[in-house]
């Protein structure tokens, strides 16, 4: 079992890393493979609502986010971290999470997530909202742990000494470990994800 850890922060090594490396080390613990993606530095595009990830299951642009979808298969959980900016995720990783999901939440159906967020003072609260809007859409299972996912810091040495968030980031690593062991022993038992009906889309003016 696999789970892809993506940090949305332009810091490689910073507070959301220091959250995120923690989980990664209790999944770890509980004989899961884990893998820290970072987004980097360079600039990530928003979706440009094209719809040809409809035909192809891939991004017209060629970059990070195609790169995470070619492991998407592989991975049977996502923990997506990101620092607060503006009491909402960075601006790169909601460009990567728009695109990445947007025409492709089928790659995700019954795969478990959880959102992680690191920040100063406030605004943590919006944040992880925002990325969970993203689980829920796309029918993943969301992993909760004794708080908020989030931590407190504008270090890693300050989120270190954050005691109750590094705890919450050890909670959610177990859970989320629990959890994808629950699955699989189910799906050894004949229970699989829901096939569920054929989606109804309707607006407001049909
Ligand atoms: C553009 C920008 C906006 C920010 N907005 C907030 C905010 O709304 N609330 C907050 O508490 N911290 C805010 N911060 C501070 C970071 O969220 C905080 O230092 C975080 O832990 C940094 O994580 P990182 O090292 O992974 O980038 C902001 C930082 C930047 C660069």
């Amino acid at each position: 079992m696999k789970v892809i850890l993506v940090n949305g922060s332009p810091h490689a090594k910073g507070c959301t890393y220091t959250a995120l490396n923690e989980v990664a080390k209790v999944l770890q613990k509980n004989g899961i493979e884990t893998e820290i993606m970072h987004l980097g530095t360079k600039p990530i595009s928003g979706c440009l609502a094209c719809g040809k990830c409809f035909e192809t299951g891939k991004c017209i642009i060629d970059d990070c986010v195609n790169e995470f979808l070619d492991k998407v298969p592989g991975a049977d959980g996502f923990v997506f971290g990101s620092p607060v900016h503006y009491a909402a995720p960075s601006g790169q990783l909601v460009s990567f999470l728009h695109r990445a999901f947007y025409g492709k939440s089928h790659l995700f159906k019954g795969k478990v997530g959880a959102a992680v967020v690191s920040c100063r003072r406030g605004g943590a609260a919006t944040a992880f909202d925002q990325i969970n809007k993203y689980f829920t859409i796309s029918g993943m299972p969301v992993v909760s742990s004794q708080y908020w996912n989030q931590v407190h810091g504008s270090t890693p040495e300050e989120v270190m000494k954050d005691e109750e968030g590094m705890q919450t980031m050890r909670t959610l690593g177990n859970n989320m470990a629990w959890l994808l062991k629950c699955i699989e022993a189910g799906r050894e038992k004949g229970i699989v994800f829901p096939k569920g009906e054929k989606p109804i889309r309707t607006d407001f003016i049909r």
